[in-house]
């Protein structure tokens, strides 16, 4: 089958590890089923895949890619969950599983004619989703979900940032956040991105590092070390952090004294469970939320998807069609 594989890590130059071409087609063992693939979802976790972030070379080569839509081997639509966990291992929540991983860290992933899933994975895909939809939703969509709907603490109404607009997780957040009646405001270092944010949904949006007319009850933090200041600088008293990524690398300095004293809380998010998955198909179906797509270009275009990622070139989601 065709397949977008990681062959090789360079740190530096990403790009130069990406292999386009034939692998064999997957054998599911027992419990496992076979998706055929219709629309997968690019994520930065490819690009720190091709960067060696959670991999170590011996496990290459590696098909990459963690979302896809699709159909499993009854002909049925279904959505691919990403965490591959032991259910029981996280006390119900299979991604405090110490063990689990995603697709693509251990396992073939879904950029690929075919990708081989436990069979609890799938989740029905709501005939209102096309694939492209669909196949956001496993990833960035789920972690922004469960970023707003169970980590944040704070209920409509509540004044939202989101750091860096115009990247999957955070056009996520702007647009579920807006469907749910929360003030979302954003930040972005690209003028032509603020300009889209405010179109999408958002209330208010503000360049990169900028002082806020108030404070605000949460931050959304995915950028990392280029935002960390702002994002601890810009709560309110008792207000929360919650970081699900560090794209511009690990915060230093930790802003430690301000987090006391203004009693801070910061809360790690990681992707969402299976059911979460399930709901949020269903919340999108009830709301008429539909993902941010970007750009939607064949696998075998991969690698123009992958550039524009790694150059900050997106606003939405990115798609492979297979
Ligand atoms: N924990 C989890 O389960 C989980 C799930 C999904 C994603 N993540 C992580 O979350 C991060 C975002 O993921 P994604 O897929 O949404 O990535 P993405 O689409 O590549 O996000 C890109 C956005 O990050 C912002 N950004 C990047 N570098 C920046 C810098 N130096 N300064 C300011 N902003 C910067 C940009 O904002 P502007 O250009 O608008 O300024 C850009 O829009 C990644 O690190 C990813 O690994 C984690």
């Amino acid at each position: 089958m065709f397949a977008v594989t990681a062959a090789l890590i360079d740190a530096d130059d990403p790009l130069s590890g990406l292999e386009m071409g034939e692998r064999p087609d997957p054998v599911p063992p027992d419990g496992w089923v076979t998706v055929t693939v219709k629309a997968a979802s690019l994520n930065h976790h490819d690009v720190w895949t091709l960067r060696g972030v959670g991999i170590s070379a011996d496990r290459l080569p590696m098909v990459l890619g963690c979302d896809a839509a699709g159909l499993d081997q009854d002909g049925n639509e279904v959505i691919v969950h990403a965490v591959i966990a032991d259910p029981d291992a996280g006390g119900g929540d299979e991604t405090l599983d110490p063990r689990r991983g995603l697709l693509s860290e251990r396992h073939d992933g879904t950029f690929a004619a075919q990708v081989a899933v436990p069979r609890r994975n799938l989740v029905p895909k709501p005939a209102a989703l096309s694939f492209e939809e669909a196949a956001c939703l496993p990833t960035a969509y789920l972690t922004a979900y469960r970023m707003l709907f169970e980590k944040s603490g704070v209920q409509p109404g509540a004044t939202v940032l989101v750091q860096g607009a115009g990247g999957g997780v955070a056009t996520a957040l702007i647009l579920l956040g807006r469907a749910s009646g929360y003030r979302i405001w954003v930040t972005s270092r690209s003028e032509a991105k603020r300009e889209r944010a405010l179109k999408l949904g958002a209330d208010q949006a503000f360049p990169a590092g900028a002082r806020l007319p108030e404070r605000v009850d949460v931050v959304m933090e995915s950028v990392g070390q280029a935002t960390w200041a702002h994002s601890v600088r810009s709560l309110r008293p008792g207000g929360r952090i919650v970081i699900c990524g560090a794209t511009s690398g690990d915060a230093s300095p930790a802003e430690l004294t301000r987090i006391f004293f203004t009693q801070l809380s910061v809360t790690g998010s990681t992707m969402g469970t299976r059911d979460q998955l399930a709901r949020l198909a269903r919340y999108c179906e009830q709301t008429g939320v539909r993902p941010l797509i970007d750009r939607v270009l064949p696998l075998d275009h991969a690698r123009d998807g992958f550039a524009a990622m790694i150059d900050d070139n997106q606003f939405g989601k990115i798609i492979f069609t297979v």
